[in-house]
């Protein structure tokens, strides 16, 4: 599976620890940065990162920032996008079991290195639960 990654400042250093975790688990991870500590704006990753979930060039994605809430609004001004945030292993089985979320962002200021990889495993591993929650998700698009 191909996933993509990006992250803020504030997340780099998990972005980084993630990227190597998850190459050993067999995972073809696209990073889309940043890659440095300097300060920089979280939407001028997040929503490359939007597209390339959007255009089915990575199957999903993961997103750092301090908090993820950055992350999180960003992302999900993009109707093809829902991302889901989380800062447990049981909200990242929620999040896949009953959101569906095709990008986990997680507050890599809040969470400890172990807990992002716990989080991780268990939104992969989780399958969507369908049924009222599929209704739920279908009446989140916003057309105009
Ligand atoms: C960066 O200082 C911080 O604002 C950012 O990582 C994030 O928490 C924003 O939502």
């Amino acid at each position: 599976m191909k996933i993509g990654i990006c992250s803020d400042h504030a997340g780099v250093a998990y972005k980084a620890e993630l990227i190597g975790w998850l190459g050993e688990k067999g995972f073809e991870v696209v990073n889309f940065g940043t890659d440095t500590e300097e300060s920089m704006d979280y939407s001028d990753v997040a929503h490359p990162l939007a597209e390339a979930v959007e255009k089915g060039e990575v199957e999903k994605g993961i997103a750092l920032c301090g908090t993820g809430n950055g992350m999180a609004i960003t992302l999900n001004k993009h109707q093809g996008i829902r991302a889901g945030l989380a800062w447990s292993r049981e909200i990242g089985e929620l999040v896949k079991a009953h959101n569906n979320a095709n990008v986990l962002v997680m507050p890599a200021r809040f969470i400890s290195p172990d807990t992002a990889k716990e989080i991780v495993d268990a939104w992969l591993e989780t399958a969507f639960e369908g049924g009222r929650h599929q209704r739920r998700i279908d009446k989140i698009p916003v057309c105009r």
